[in-house]
């Protein structure tokens, strides 16, 4: 069923101590201030973190633990990578993949994100799937070919089961860590797109199930509005998800 996220995604930020804080203060303010369940929340910290941040969250069945990216090897010489499998054993669920920094940083193409997607899911780890244009595709009018092509060369190779695992975030580049955010209009536009893609691509029902984020730029002030949108089904959020104040507005927006 289609559900309700905000995902922080922390980036390369934060020493121990500091993650520890972060973690505690979100959780303290998540059981104070957020009632019912009707949102799944997400802290995807560097990889050093993850073991005791999961200690950390433990019992608490609102949050959750993602990890910034997955080997897409098993295990073996593949020195720096971690593996899925490793990933699950510290009590990752999920995991971001096609990031934009992760595609233009390390030249992650097609292959290797469809590779990723399936080592990650062999483990029972849903993949947080990443897509969105830059700002010379978006000027030249071609942002929903571009997203839509995105999803064809990775995401359609999933089967309708992988497929149910995972979850959509749309991130036009060009309003990553910009404070230039997609307005509520552009958003729903290219989910709703990215649903009817998905809907041709697999069928209707799992493409109506199927959680949409929205990603760049996302802060306390535009979430409610964003998340307002029908086809808007939560956010991804970078820098605003390194303050807890700010990371619990966003999530208090639904
Ligand atoms: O993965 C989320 C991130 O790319 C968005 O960053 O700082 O624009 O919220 P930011």
């Amino acid at each position: 069923m289609r559900k309700n996220i905000v995902a922080g995604n922390w980036k390369m930020n934060k020493t121990y101590q500091d993650a520890q804080a972060l973690v505690s203060e979100i959780d303290n303010m998540v059981k104070d201030e957020v009632s019912g369940d009707n949102v799944e929340v997400i802290v995807t910290p560097p990889f050093p973190f993850l073991h005791s941040i999961s200690k950390l969250i433990q019992g608490n069945s609102r949050m959750h633990l993602a990890a910034q990216d997955v080997s897409a090897h098993e295990s073996g010489a593949y020195t720096g990578e971690v593996s899925a499998s490793m990933l699950k054993s510290v009590g990752v669920e999920y995991v971001l993949v096609g990031h934009s920094e992760r595609r233009q940083y390390h030249n992650e193409d097609a292959d290797l994100l469809l590779k990723k997607m399936k080592a990650a899911l062999a483990q029972g780890i849903k993949p947080i799937f990443c897509c969105g244009e830059p700002l010379e595709v978006r000027e030249a009018d071609d942002h929903f070919k571009y997203v839509a092509q995105q999803l064809r060369e990775t995401v359609a190779h999933l089967s309708n089961e992988e497929f149910d695992q995972i979850v959509i975030a749309y991130e036009p580049i060009w309003a990553i860590g910009t404070g230039r955010t997609a307005s509520s209009a552009q958003a729903q536009e290219m989910h709703a797109s990215i649903r009817e893609e998905l809907s041709r691509l697999f069928n209707a029902e799992a493409a109506y199930n199927k959680t949409i984020l929205y990603g760049g730029s996302a802060n306390p002030g535009n979430a409610k509005e964003l998340f307002a949108q029908p086809d808007v089904d939560g956010g991804l959020i970078g820098g605003a998800s390194l303050k807890s104040r700010d990371f619990t507005d966003i999530i208090k927006s639904f």
